[in-house]
């Protein structure tokens, strides 16, 4: 559904009398499948909406190429634009009209008949439970109603494939997982969706593939329990003051069951092992043996944050 080689985007910015460039993105590789729910998982300021924004023809490319749905993203934008939906972060204000109004709008703008575009509006909303609220200004809804609302506006036309930039930023844990529903139905639908989010549970528990992205670049990708399997082994976590932290990295660096070792900003270890629960008896003799003072232990299963870890040397977590 869609194809993207070397994929790049840079900004001039000028603050005073300096320009600065920023290299946004920098050769992104991408293929997505039909009917897949495929997720793009960074930091801010990784580069997702502006990838997105290249993809939806919103901006153009420096280099590189894409296929979108069948259409090229050079050759035939307005191809790509009739098969895409898009929906910004962030959202759009308009506070005085009506769901249902915005709705029909919309549709009459993608160039739908006033009374197919009723049909839809009516359709739209019944799907995403928002009838009840139809009729009322949209400044009066949550933030989860409103976030119905523009999923509803970015796919009115029924496009092929739809874009959603951070589509539950802000939202509550329960409007949160109700929007995870809203988007598993489009997928059972047929339709293609390409979210960006930076919530690592989000990832895991809606995507089929991820592509991991940082600085620009795409630093992983395949199916979240893929990228947890190439970590072998498991983490352990190990709570430690600041001042204890360099003296344990130093003797478990050694330890030959330590596959990797990595200190945490605030102190404590992270040790990659192949096997939790025989390392954990023997870093906790290695530790009291030399009189450290232990604060917790911890064993997980390798988590996408620990594949982030791996490929960037920073916790997504923390930035
Ligand atoms: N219009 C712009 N002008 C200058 N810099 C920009 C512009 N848009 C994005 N950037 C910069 O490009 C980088 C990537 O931004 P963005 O694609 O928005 O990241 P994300 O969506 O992953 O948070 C950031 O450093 C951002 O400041
Ligand atoms: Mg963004």
């Amino acid at each position: 559904m869609i194809e993207t080689r070397g994929l790049r985007k840079s900004f001039r910015s000028r603050a005073g009398k300096e320009t600065k460039t920023v290299d946004a993105v920098r050769g992104v590789n991408l293929e997505v499948a039909e009917g897949e729910i495929f997720g793009f998982l960074g930091p801010n300021g990784a580069g997702k909406t502006t990838t997105l924004r290249m993809l939806a023809t919103l901006i153009e490319p420096d280099g590189g190429e894409a296929t979108i749905a069948g259409a090229d993203l050079r050759k035939d934008p307005a191809g790509v634009r009739r098969r895409i939906g898009y929906v910004p972060q962030g959202g759009s204000t308009w506070d005085d009209s009506t769901a249902r109004e915005e709705l029909v709008l919309q549709a009459r703008l993608y160039g739908i008949g006033k009374a197919d575009a009723e049909r839809r509006a009516t359709r739209a909303l019944d799907a995403f439970q928002l009838t009840e609220y139809a009729d009322r200004k949209c400044k009066t809804y949550s933030g989860g109603q409103r976030r119905r609302v523009e999923i509803a506006l970015g796919i009115i036309h029924e496009p092929k494939i739809v874009f959603l930039d951070e589509p539950t930023t802000g939202l509550d844990p329960q409007s949160r997982a109700h929007m995870w529903d809203e988007i598993r139905r489009l997928r059972a639908e047929g339709m293609t969706v390409f979210i960006t989010t930076h919530y690592l549970d989000e990832a895991d528990a809606l995507c089929d593939r991820i592509a991991i992205m940082d600085n620009g670049e795409v630093v992983a990708e395949g199916t979240p329990a893929d990228l947890k399997r190439e970590i072998s082994g498991d983490v352990v976590l190990v709570g430690l003051d600041l001042s204890a932290t360099p003296q344990a990295a130093e003797l478990l660096d050694t330890e030959e069951y330590v596959n990797k070792l990595e200190t945490a900003d605030g102190g404590g270890l992270r040790l990659f092992v192949d096997d939790g629960a025989t390392a954990i008896p023997q870093i906790l003799r290695r530790l009291d043996h030399a009189g450290l003072d232990l604060r917790s232990i911890e064993l997980h299963r390798p988590s996408l944050d620990d594949v982030f870890l791996t490929k960037t040397g920073r916790s997504l977590r923390e930035s």
